[in-house]
Parts: C-alpha cells; sequence; structure tokens
C-alpha cells in the first residue's frame, strides 16, 4: 500500500508518534506505513498512493449502502445548513431525531428509541435500561446480564463485560460485576462435542442451566447476536427452534430479551433484521453501524411498548451529548430509505447465495478448516490440521498475512481476528465483484497456505 510518495511519507512520519491505532500493534504501523484509505464510491476504495481496492468488508460491516451515495451526502449537508446541533437532554428535540423514531418503530413494529454515538453506547443504553425497568416494576435484584460466551458487543464498560473474548477483557479487569455467559451455538466446533440434531440444542439449555444456578429473580436481561460476528458468522442449526427455546426461557423467568443488530441489522444478514431469520420478537433492538452505512456516527436502543410505559412516569437516568445528533438522524433516514427503496436486503440475499457457492470453493485448501454465513455476512476459519480441526498458533497470525495478501491483489478485507477472515462488502456488490474477491481470496491463501507450512517445519 505504501510507497515514497512525498505526501504519503509525510502522513507516514505522524502515525509513527501521533496516533494510537485501533486494534492493531502500533510497531507495525511504525515499520511498514499506515494504511491510508483516502476515497470510495461505491464499492471500490483508493488509498493515498491511489491504489484500487474492492471493499469487500464495508469497511467494518459498516456501509451497507456503498461509498459515496450523494443521496446521504445531501441529507446531511441540508440538515447541517438548518442546525448543526440539537442537544436531546431535558425534553428538547430536534425534527430529524423525531422523524428517525418514527421510521425505526414503523419497520420494526417496535415502540420507541433511545439514541446514542455508536453500537458500544446502544448495549450501554440496553444494559441500563432493562436495568431501570426492573428497578420501576419493584424488582430491583434483577440486575444480572446474560450474554454469550465468544460474543462482541463493544468496548466500553458494560459491553466489555457482556462481551465473551478472552483478549479483549485481560488488561481491563475487574470488569463490572453482575454479567454471565452462556455457551454458543457454535456447530463447527461444539461446547458440548455433539452435533446437531442428538445435541437437541443444549447449547440453548445452557441458559436456563445458567439462570437455574443464579436464581431467575436476579437476571435482568439475555443479550444475543443473532449472527455472532466476532466468533466467524456463527448461526445456530435452527433459528426458529433454538431461538424459541431462548424466548420462552426468557419470558418464563421475567427476563428481557435483547437482540444486538449493530452488525446484523438493515440487510446484512439477506432480511432487513435477522430477527427474521428467527420466529421470535425481542424486547429491545441494539442498533449502529448500518444504521447510517457510517456517513456519520449513530447508536440506536429500540424497546417494546411494554418497557416504553414504564419509562413514562420515571426519568431514564442517561444520556449522551452527542446522542442522535442531527447530522447522524439525518443520514440515518436517507441510508434507511436506500435500503427500503433499493430492497438492498433482497440484493443481499440473492449475492450471498452465490458467494456462498463461490467460498465452498475455498474448502479444497489445506488450511480452510469452515466456510459460513448467511446473506452478506460470511467467514473462513483458518486450521493447522482440517482433520483434528487444530487451531492455527496465534504466534503466526494468519488472518493478518492473508489481509496483506489480499490488499497486493486488491481486495480490503480488514483484519479483525487472529484465524478468521471476514467477507461482509457493501449490499450493492454483483456477481462479476464477488467473482473478483473470491479469486483473490484463492490467490492470497494459496501463497499464505505455503509460508504456513514452511513455518510448520
Ligand atoms: C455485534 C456488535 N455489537 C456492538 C458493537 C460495538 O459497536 P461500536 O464499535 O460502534 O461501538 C460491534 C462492533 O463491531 C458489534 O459487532
Amino acid at each position: 500500500m505504501n510507497n515514497n510518495n512525498k505526501e504519503y511519507l509525510r502522513y507516514w512520519e505522524i502515525a509513527k508518534s501521533k496516533m494510537i491505532p485501533h486494534f492493531a500493534i502500533w510497531k507495525e504501523v511504525i515499520n511498514e506505513g499506515p494504511r491510508v484509505i483516502s476515497k470510495g464510491d461505491g464499492v471500490y476504495l483508493w488509498d493515498i498512493n491511489n491504489n484500487k481496492y474492492i471493499d469487500g468488508m464495508s469497511i467494518l460491516w459498516v456501509v451497507n449502502v456503498g461509498h459515496n451515495r450523494k443521496e446521504i451526502i445531501e441529507a446531511i449537508y441540508e440538515q447541517l445548513n438548518k442546525i448543526s446541533y440539537v442537544s436531546l437532554f431535558g425534553g428538547y428535540y430536534h425534527e430529524k431525531a423525531l422523524e428517525l423514531s418514527e421510521l425505526l418503530t414503523n419497520i420494526l413494529g417496535m415502540d420507541a428509541v433511545f439514541f446514542s454515538n455508536s453500537g458500544s453506547e446502544a448495549i450501554e443504553t440496553a444494559i441500563k435500561l432493562a436495568k431501570q425497568y426492573h428497578y420501576i416494576k419493584g424488582n430491583p435484584n434483577k440486575y444480572k446480564i446474560i450474554g454469550r460466551w465468544h460474543s462482541y458487543h463493544g468496548v466500553t464498560y458494560g459491553a466489555l463485560s457482556l462481551s465473551g473474548i478472552r483478549q479483549n477483557r485481560i488488561f481491563f479487569e475487574p470488569l463490572v460485576p453482575g454479567f454471565l455467559h452462556f455457551e454458543v451455538p457454535y456447530c463447527y466446533r461444539c461446547p458440548f462435542n455433539s452435533s446437531y440434531p442428538d445435541c437437541e440444542l443444549r447449547c440453548a439449555q445452557d441458559l436456563e442451566r445458567l439462570i437455574e444456578y443464579e436464581g431467575p429473580k436476579t437476571i435482568a436481561a439475555v443479550i444475543v447476536e443473532p449472527v455472532m460476528s466476532a466468533l466467524g458468522s456463527v448461526y445456530p442449526p435452527d433459528f426458529h427452534k433454538y431461538y424459541q427455546k431462548i424466548y420462552k426461557i426468557c419470558k418464563e423467568n421475567d427476563i428481557l430479551l435483547i437482540f444486538d443488530e449493530v452488525n446484523n441489522g438493515f440487510g446484512r444478514t439477506g432480511k432487513l433484521f435477522a430477527y427474521e431469520h428467527t420466529s421470535v420478537k425481542p424486547d429491545m433492538f441494539v442498533f449502529g453501524k448500518g444504521i447510517t452505512s457510517g456517513y456519520a456516527p449513530l447508536g440506536a436502543t429500540v424497546v417494546s411498548k411494554e418497557i416504553s410505559e414504564v419509562f413514562k412516569d420515571w426519568m431514564f437516568m442517561h444520556g449522551y451529548t452527542f446522542g442522535g445528533h442531527p447530522a447522524s438522524a439525518a443520514a440515518a433516514i436517507a441510508n434507511i430509505n436506500i435500503i427500503l427503496n433499493e430492497k438492498l436486503y433482497e440484493n443481499a440475499h440473492n449475492m450471498g447465495l452465490y458467494l456462498k457457492e463461490k467460498l465452498q470453493e475455498l474448502m479444497e485448501f489445506d488450511i480452510v478448516g469452515d466456510v459460513r454465513g448467511i446473506g452478506l455476512h460470511f467467514s473462513i476459519e483458518y486450521v493447522a490440521d482440517k482433520l483434528t480441526k487444530k487451531p492455527i498458533s496465534s504466534k503466526f497470525w494468519i488472518a493478518a498475512r492473508i489481509e496483506k495478501e489480499l490488499l497486493k491483489n486488491g481486495v480490503y478485507l480488514a483484519r479483525a481476528s487472529v484465524d478468521r477472515t471476514y467477507i461482509a462488502p457493501p449490499l450493492i456488490i454483483n456477481k462479476e465483484q464477488i467473482d473478483f474477491i473470491v479469486s483473490a481470496l484463492k490467490k492470497s491463501i494459496y501463497k499464505v497456505q505455503q509460508e504456513f507450512f514452511s513455518f510448520k517445519k
């Protein structure tokens, strides 16, 4: 990505000492140079040195409608010309936040919205809403929140405590008390060493075991991501049966069920929302990322009537200075209208079927253990040994190596994992562009596989 162009070298100097990177090893940036992305259009990106890439990740499961959509840019411009900032504290509103609340509740069949700036903040909001809801209803001891192992719900303290990724947690312990975890519906590496349907979805029953052990009167909410992203496009073998079990367990114990659709929402999984794959409706939804396709930051927590009614007489003790910013709300409305008008969730479904078929070809590689996904939410899991599913040592950092090769081959598939490649292109992608991504994946995996076998020797 780097070269000796003067402008680039100037940015490299700055990156060496002036900016701490997110989830990256700074030394690598210092030695190898920052990857400066400068321009985007449709499914394409250009770096500062004018190298062109296909964006195979919607940057970070974000840019669902593609880059450079003038309708969204103009909506933001128009709003900022009118008023650039209004706080939503203390009973003040602005038109776009209200219009967006109406739009979101209509398309979801829910009742009310609380705005924030990111997925993490929208998760914090959901946690607090759940706790205060039970408090108001006379159950202050219902304070524990349950998530799933290996889940990613963000980086702020509540969201991190809810998440189940060990590496993300260790530096920051002790985490917030009262967060518990149950097992994942991860058939490729079943936590119970079983297989579907013989297992009878023991992974869902694990929730019941945990609740019985902790005492149902102490649990406020269960928060799950319908199609798990960080773990690598993991979802149950039977959406309906699994989520019906989870729903039933929650309802029987007066526990709120919350779906984190920060990644899944707005078409990513081939439906407008991932809950449509299940046969249940949660009590709350959490959104971020694709809600604006990244044109401006926004998080939203959407609640059922049962919850919103409880808050009519009580102040919700929560708020963000920039929550529901006018530019972000305007961007979200324009973005959602594009997704609805162009039925991008249908393209995600259709192109997802094609991508799935093409990605199966990667199973020929010795280091590809599994390829899975739904809609335009896919993952490749690498293994040292296909038969035993032995994981590849993190020292080899295979995903990072493949990511670098992919860039050389004109595809941006940003690394977020040690041994997985995520594939989640903008929902406007076509077959030809998918072919390009898969062919680059083949070239890149082939090269890194050779490296891996010589590394092992
Ligand atoms: C499922 C899920 N929830 C929450 C978050 C946190 O969102 P943010 O990074 O906007 O805080 C993410 C981010 O990747 C996510 O994937």
